[in-house]
């Protein structure tokens, strides 16, 4: 089976909605490890309750990022990845851990990117008083939240929209196209090449499939 190591920092409800996945049998592989940068994130719970290796490796204990990420790469290549999938892991990756993950390495963001790349999406998309917002999965490159996007889900920003349900929201589109998108890199459908994202062989628009 392929071989999934998923990274996170906190709650870990797309995790969940990975290991979902598994236990019907519709990832098409399986999640053998999953890593966290802070030792209490409620995702290591979710992973355990599932069976599945739980590390935690506090960046705390590093002296640099470089440090870290060294480390980091040891934990998730004895696993022999064929993807790694960032499930909220809110550090910013050196240029050295994304060049040897590269290809094989994404991630899931709370907006329609290129719309909000960094922090605060859900606050900045209200205030600017946008029609749409949403989540996108993409290949991570050393541009930070800049790499190829592979599948988007938009969602209507309502009225009387406030930040916890525009992020509720866009939290379920989140669990519902992490599974497919990471599906799709294991079956080798989605594929990083050129330094873009393709579909089917076919290259990808800027916003990837909506
Ligand atoms: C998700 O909304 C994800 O898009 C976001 O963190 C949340 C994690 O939730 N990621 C980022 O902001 C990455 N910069 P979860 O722990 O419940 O899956």
């Amino acid at each position: 089976a392929r071989r999934v190591v998923v990274l996170i920092s906190g709650n870990g409800s797309n995790l969940q909605a990975l290991i979902d996945e598994q236990q019907h049998d519709r990832l098409g592989g399986e999640i053998v490890a999953v890593i966290s940068n802070q030792a209490d994130a409620y995702g290591l719970k979710r992973a355990q309750e599932a069976g599945i290796d739980a590390v935690a490796l506090p960046h705390r204990e590093y002296d640099s990022r470089e440090a870290y990420d060294g480390a980091l790469i040891k934990v998730i290549e004895r696993h022999e990845p064929d993807l790694v999938v960032l499930a909220g892991f809110m550090r910013i990756l050196t240029p050295r851990f994304v060049q040897r993950f590269l290809g094989r390495l994404i991630n899931i963001h709370p907006s329609l990117l290129p719309a909000y790349q960094g922090l605060h999406t859900h606050a900045r998309a209200l205030a600017d008083g946008v029609a749409e917002h949403g989540c996108s999965v993409h290949f991570v490159t050393e541009e930070l939240d800049g790499g190829p996007v592979l599948l988007q889900a938009a969602v209507e920003v309502a009225e009387d929209e406030s930040e916890d349900s525009l992020k509720e929201k866009v939290h379920a589109r989140e669990h519902l196209i992490y599974p497919i998108a990471v599906k799709w890199c294991l079956e080798g459908r989605l594929q990083f090449r050129d330094g873009g994202a393709r579909f089917d062989g076919t290259p990808l628009p800027e916003q990837g499939l909506r």
